[in-house]
């Protein structure tokens, strides 16, 4: 009798380990997808001003690196080719898209968009995800989604309907800013 309850604990102590190691493995696994992606919240935000430019976008990434790779991509407007893991664009000072990973957002290849409210005292999230909409009601996605061979970047001639702004009035906005210093 002595024998088996020994036999019986030696299996449910390796039963216990066998457990241990897949819930290890499977921690490990969910912080490896989540160290892939990024966190994003209203201190991500900032003066549009201070991102780099190119044309008529800002273009952030904490990574210098990582920045060099997106300007490059957006400037000679690469096909075929994905943004950055932690890309944040901007045309608008109150709209802005983010690259997730892939997983986080499958539909629009990880890009999040958002819909800001912004003062001096900073910038406040009005909307987020895949379903936000412009000013006018309209999703974004459904505006950006046939530029889908430049990962969805618009700019002019990637097969996006138009912003209803022109490039001077796109200007305006973008130094009107109010989380810029005033110069
Ligand atoms: C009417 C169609 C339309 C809608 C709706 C729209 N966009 Fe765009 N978006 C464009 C076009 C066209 C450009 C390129 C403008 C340019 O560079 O002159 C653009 C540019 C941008 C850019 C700069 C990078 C790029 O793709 O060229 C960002 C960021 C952006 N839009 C985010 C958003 C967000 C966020 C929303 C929703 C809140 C949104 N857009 C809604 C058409 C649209």
């Amino acid at each position: 009798m002595r024998r088996l309850i020994t036999f019986v604990a030696r299996i449910s102590g390796l039963g216990c380990m066998r457990a241990a190691v897949v819930a290890a493995l499977g921690l490990s696994m969910a912080s490896n997808l989540y160290a892939a992606d990024i966190t994003v919240s209203e201190s991500s935000f900032s003066c549009i001003q201070d991102w780099t430019k190119v044309r008529n976008t800002y273009i952030k990434h904490a990574d210098p690196e990582k920045l060099k790779e997106a300007v490059r991509i957006f400037k000679n407007s690469v096909q075929d080719k994905e943004y950055p893991v932690g890309t944040f664009l901007q045309l608008l000072p109150n709209e802005a898209m983010v690259k997730h990973s892939r997983q986080t957002f499958p539909r629009t290849n990880g890009w999040e968009f958002f819909d800001l409210d912004l003062s001096a005292q900073g910038t406040k999230i009005k909307t987020r995800g895949e379903q936000t909409v412009n000013f006018q009601g309209v999703k974004c996605f459904s505006c950006h989604q046939p530029a889908v061979n430049y990962d969805f970047v618009c700019e002019k001639g990637h097969g996006c309907a138009p912003v209803p702004l022109d490039d001077q009035k796109i200007a305006e906005l973008q130094a009107a800013d109010p989380r810029c210093p005033k110069q």
